[in-house]
């Protein structure tokens, strides 16, 4: 009985260092230690053995079940080893594989100036307020010494709705929106950026909608001088310290006097060139001192205070700034045209 546990051990421990399957182990485990297993087959024969024989065979049979148990471990670790390494090369990723690249997108060249605009003049002490594109013809026009019929109301080509509706030409009228609020009891120091609306055919200096971004200061002892300083300061700062300005007389129902505002050409420094047409001398913006009717209708005493107001297109400034030549260039979106002025 020993030659024959030995031979079992024998050929078991040679099948089992022969096999490199997960399934085949399993089956070889079954065919010798299991229940019908011939291991077990021969166990079940020591009933009939002698009593001296018993434990000798008993001492065999143990070491023989340990030895296979053994092996049969030590494998199916191996295995198991060999199986997770096959798995993670079959798995892994190539991380020298160059990605796929993402487009970024940036604020549109309009939306970054008048950005630059608010942060220049709340640096000053400026509030930005917003008002309805959708306007009555009341603060559009009447609030700002418009009158019905009033021959300047040609300056501005209207888009009306009804009668008494519009789409505000201008962003003037929250200057009076904004006076109305503060009830003629403190200051006002505002700008107001937004859209607005003219009857105008397009091309490359006019377009039917375009941007304004509108200033109001109103105190006691505002004077004109404040207005120079303030234009100046902004001139400055949005084109180069090297820049002088100088303010025309013109005229703007609101504001009395009033004027606009050239900047000295950056191009030819103020001697004469194409960009400038030969006077040296670009137009910026209008204003002027807040006319006493305006302030009057707003709600101020034109007697107690006093305010100036301003108005300018981030578009032309836009255009000045970068050399843009036709105003449509905002509108169209070509991603070509509006990358150039992503900043990284
Ligand atoms: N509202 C004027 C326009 O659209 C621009 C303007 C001029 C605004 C003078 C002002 C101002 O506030 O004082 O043409």
């Amino acid at each position: 009985m020993k030659e024959q546990l030995e031979a079992i051990q024998a050929e078991a421990l040679e099948r089992i260092s022969q096999t490199e399957d997960m399934k085949e182990l399993q089956d070889i485990k079954v065919a010798y230690l299991g229940k019908k297993g011939s291991l077990t087959g021969v166990l079940r024969g020591m009933g009939k053995l002698s009593k001296e024989e018993r434990p000798v065979i008993g001492e065999v049979a143990n070491k023989v079940r340990e030895s296979i148990t053994a092996a049969l471990d030590e494998k199916n670790e191996k295995l198991e080893l060999l199986q997770l390494e096959e798995q993670l090369e079959a798995e892994a990723i190539d991380v020298t594989l160059p990605g796929r690249p993402v487009k970024v997108g940036g604020p549109h060249l309009l939306s970054s100036i008048v950005q630059e605009l608010e942060d220049l003049f709340i640096g000053m002490g400026y509030e930005v307020r917003e008002g309805p594109e959708v306007e009555t013809d009341f603060y559009n026009f009447e609030a700002l010494n418009l009158p019905k019929n009033h021959p300047a109301r040609d300056m501005q080509d209207t888009f009306y709705i009804t009668n008494e509706l519009l789409m505000r030409t201008h962003t003037s009228p929250v200057q009076a929106r904004t006076m109305q609020e503060y009830k003629g009891e403190k200051p006002v120091k505002m700008i107001c950026p937004g859209k607005v609306y003219r009857r105008d055919t397009d091309d490359a200096t006019h377009s039917h909608q375009f941007t304004q971004i509108e200033g109001l200061y109103v105190d006691k002892n505002v004077r004109m001088s404040d207005l120079k300083g303030t234009l100046d300061t902004f001139a400055k700062k949005m084109f180069g310290a090297d820049r002088e300005i100088r303010l025309r007389p013109s005229f703007f129902p609101f504001t009395e006097p009033s004027v606009e505002m050239d900047i000295s050409c950056k191009v030819c420094n103020g001697k004469g060139c194409s960009v400038c047409k030969g006077t040296g001398w670009i137009e910026i913006l209008g204003g002027g001192m807040v006319h006493p009717k305006v302030l009057e209708m707003g709600g101020y005493d034109p007697e107690v205070y006093s305010g100036f107001a301003f108005g300018m297109g981030p578009e032309r400034i836009a255009m000045l700034k970068y050399g843009v030549n036709d105003i449509r260039q905002f509108y169209t979106n070509d991603i070509r045209f509006l990358k150039q002025y992503h900043k990284a």
